[in-house]
């Protein structure tokens, strides 16, 4: 019957607890390959180190300026921190969205965008800078970072491989236009839980869940094999969206899964990525419509030209069906919005499909978590950890089921850690100029 060809679609997005257990320790097992000397160049998860030995102390103060390139927005903060917690104050936040010629044009225009937004601000250049930059970038130093590979929608040309700080010194000079001092580059999840720890001491995790998907931690030095030195900590961005790529989660991946991947910037790469971000989970959602429909089950069979439109499920629309609150009339609206005519019957099987493709995007992140907090347990040779996890992105502000859903498998999977999550309010840029702010402070506590 239909129903059951329905049922059995969505029964390939159904992760048992066991399934969910064996995500959690094969995550375990490339965190690890990530931080050793020999597995280390060719890991899946890339366990990058950030040059970040601390969380803050509170003792931060100065004026700083955060640039913070995002999944989509480019965001640009003065803020000034005051001693004490709570303390901070941003004097300007404006919010840029990045247009598709930028994200996929090429490195010297990308520079450009940069250095025009940039010139909008130019009484406040000389402040020292902390760059949030959200993709893999393989530190040497806290100012110093070679971009690994684009990520997400990104693909400009002529960056990968060369130094992301470099490059926009270089690009401001041959302009003559200012002077930059970029004290500090950062990682969107380092940012959000520098950003976190401020108000919470416990916060040594930090998760994106939005247009990417990914996480750092503190861990212990004598644990990264690659980076001198065994006394103290380490934040590390783990770049766990390239979890998968040693083809060692292809048992759960559906055809779906590998139909978006196909179709991707990058395919073969992020594949956890792709099961959990809100870039592609309406893909997902997409590909499995369009194959309901050629069954005749969905749209009266009818394949629309704007069904088959990348991208026109974004996290907000997924949102907004899965709102409980919602009626069927309203889920049909959107439906309609989107450019789908849909009878009632269409509107319920579309509210499962997104529910079921969501709801595996959370246990799975779930599971790479629980691994994450039994780590730092076992690190620290604790029977029970208490800790704080800092999160931001939209797939976790908006969802109206996806961070319950996260933290319930956390709970089941990671029975002896009491794991909190708190929201940054601020974006990462408040992170970063904290992380300015620690730097500057060694820098001169050299001389
Ligand atoms: C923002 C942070 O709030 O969230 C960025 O300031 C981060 O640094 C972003 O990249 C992640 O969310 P999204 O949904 O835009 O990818
Ligand atoms: C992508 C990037 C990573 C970033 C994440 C969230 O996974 O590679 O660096 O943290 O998106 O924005």
């Amino acid at each position: 019957s239909q129903r059951k060809e329905i049922d059995d679609t969505l029964a390939a997005f159904a992760l048992s607890p066991t399934q969910l257990q064996e995500v959690k320790a094969k995550m375990r097992v490339e965190l690890e390959r990530g931080l050793k000397k020999d597995s280390h160049p060719t890991a899946s998860v890339k366990m990058l180190p950030t040059y970040v030995y601390r969380t803050p102390d509170g003792t931060e103060r100065g004026k700083y300026l955060a640039l913070d390139l995002g999944g989509t927005n480019f965001r640009v903060l003065v803020v000034k921190i005051r001693t004490g917690m709570r303390n901070s104050v941003r004097m300007y936040n404006k919010i840029y969205a990045i247009p598709l010629e930028i994200m996929q044009g090429t490195g010297e225009e990308y520079n450009m965008f940069t250095i025009i937004i940039l010139y909008k601000l130019r009484n406040n250049t000389r402040l020292p800078l902390g760059f949030t930059f959200s993709f893999p970038c393989n530190q040497t130093g806290i100012d110093k970072g070679d971009l690994v590979c684009w990520t997400k929608g990104f693909k400009a040309t002529e960056c990968e491989g060369y130094d992301v700080v470099d490059m926009l010194r270089e690009a401001i000079k041959r302009r003559n236009e200012f002077d930059l001092d970029i004290v500090a580059i950062v990682n969107d999840t380092v940012g959000t839980m520098m950003t976190c720890a401020y108000e919470d001491p416990k916060c040594q995790i930090g998760l994106i869940a939005g247009t990417g998907s990914n996480v750092c931690y503190m861990e212990e030095m004598k644990n990264i094999e690659f980076v001198e030195g065994d006394e103290g900590q380490m934040c590390v961005n783990t770049e766990w969206g390239g979890f998968g790529a040693n083809d060692n989660i292809e048992d759960i991946r559906t055809r779906y899964d590998r139909e978006v991947d196909g179709g991707s910037l990058n395919p073969g790469k992020q594949r956890f990525e792709k099961m959990t971000s809100g870039m592609y989970l309406g893909e997902i959602v997409r590909r499995i419509l369009i194959d309901l429909t050629k069954h005749g089950l969905l749209f009266r069979g009818r394949i629309t030209e704007r069904l088959k439109t990348k991208g026109i499920f974004e996290t907000k629309f997924l949102s907004q069906i899965e709102s409980d609150r919602l009626a069927l009339l309203q889920v049909r609206s959107i439906l309609q919005h989107l450019g789908l005519d849909s009878t009632c019957d269409d509107s319920i099987i579309v509210k499962e499909v997104c529910g079921a493709v969501s709801r595996r995007a959370a246990q799975l992140c779930g599971a790479g978590m629980a691994a994450v907090v039994d780590k730092i347990r076992e690190n620290r040779g604790l029977d029970n950890l208490e800790i704080t996890v800092g999160v931001d992105g939209t797939l976790y502000k908006l969802h109206p089921h996806f961070s319950t859903i996260l933290k319930d498998t956390v709970r089941e999977l990671a029975p002896n850690c009491k794991v909190d999550f708190i929201l940054s309010e601020d974006g990462s840029g408040k992170g970063a100029a904290l992380i300015t702010a620690v730097a500057q402070h060694e820098q001169f506590a050299w001389i």
